[in-house]
């Protein structure tokens, strides 16, 4: 299956996402290899160096730009799972994924800029639904208010229930932690961290996509 992580917006939490579901989808039995397609940024190649030197379970990373659908169609066959982890621009990897993934997921902020943003990306999905009538979306409330009084998640529900094109919305948000940021320095996923809010919304949002896959089977 690919899974494609996928946002024509910068710092959304794309790379975040692909590493700390990496891991939490290999604890589940599943053989995963992350592609990441971003020609300038590195974020998860690095994580998953400094995890190689922390002496943790590698997650295989490998790096490729350009077209990519000889590449998926290869690594498909070794894998049960193919992550790719884009750039946070519209890019030709990004579009050349999405006529290939079974699964994308869309990270978004929870902001009236973010939303808009995210609803901007309708017509990108439907584009490549042309090419590729499997592609199922889901997208995620990521990076929000662990404020409990806050309402933005409940706001974003109902702004994102009219996006244009059809696409679930997941049931589990991940939020904004300082846990996030600092694994992410240290090579590690929050699933192996002593933040256990953390580690429940990634396996959380690990199995919703696993439930998804069995869809797709
Ligand atoms: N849930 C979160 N909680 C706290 N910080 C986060 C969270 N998600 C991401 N961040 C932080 O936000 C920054 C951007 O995240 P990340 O690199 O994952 O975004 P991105 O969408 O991959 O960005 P780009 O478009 O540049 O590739 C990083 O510093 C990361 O640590
Ligand atoms: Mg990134």
């Amino acid at each position: 299956m690919i899974l494609l992580i996928a946002h024509h917006k910068g710092g959304v939490g794309k790379s975040t996402l692909a590493i700390n579901l990496a891991v939490a989808l290999q604890q589940r039995g599943e053989r995963v290899h992350v592609l990441e397609t971003d020609p300038t940024v590195s974020t998860t190649s690095r994580w998953a160096d400094d995890r190689e030197d922390a002496g943790r379970t590698p997650v295989i990373t490998t790096r490729k730009q350009g077209r990519l659908a000889a590449t998926l169609k290869e690594l498909e066959k070794q894998n049960d799972i193919v992550l790719i982890d884009t750039a946070g621009k519209d890019s030709p990897e990004m579009r050349s994924a999405m006529t290939a993934a079974d699964i994308l997921l869309v990270p978004t902020g929870t902001s009236q800029a973010d939303l808009d943003s995210t609803l901007d990306l309708a017509a990108t999905i439907e584009a490549a639904r042309d090419y590729n009538e499997k592609l199922k979306a889901l997208i995620v409330i990521a990076r929000a208010s662990t404020h409990a009084m806050s309402d933005e998640v409940q706001e974003a529900r109902e702004y994102l229930s009219v996006f244009p094109t059809e696409a679930s919305v997941a049931n589990v948000v991940v939020h904004h932690r300082k846990s996030y940021q600092s694994t992410l320095s240290e090579g590690i996923s929050v699933v192996e961290s002593k933040d256990s809010k953390a580690k429940a919304e990634i396996q959380l949002l690990a199995q919703e996509i696993l439930a998804l896959k069995d869809e797709v089977r």
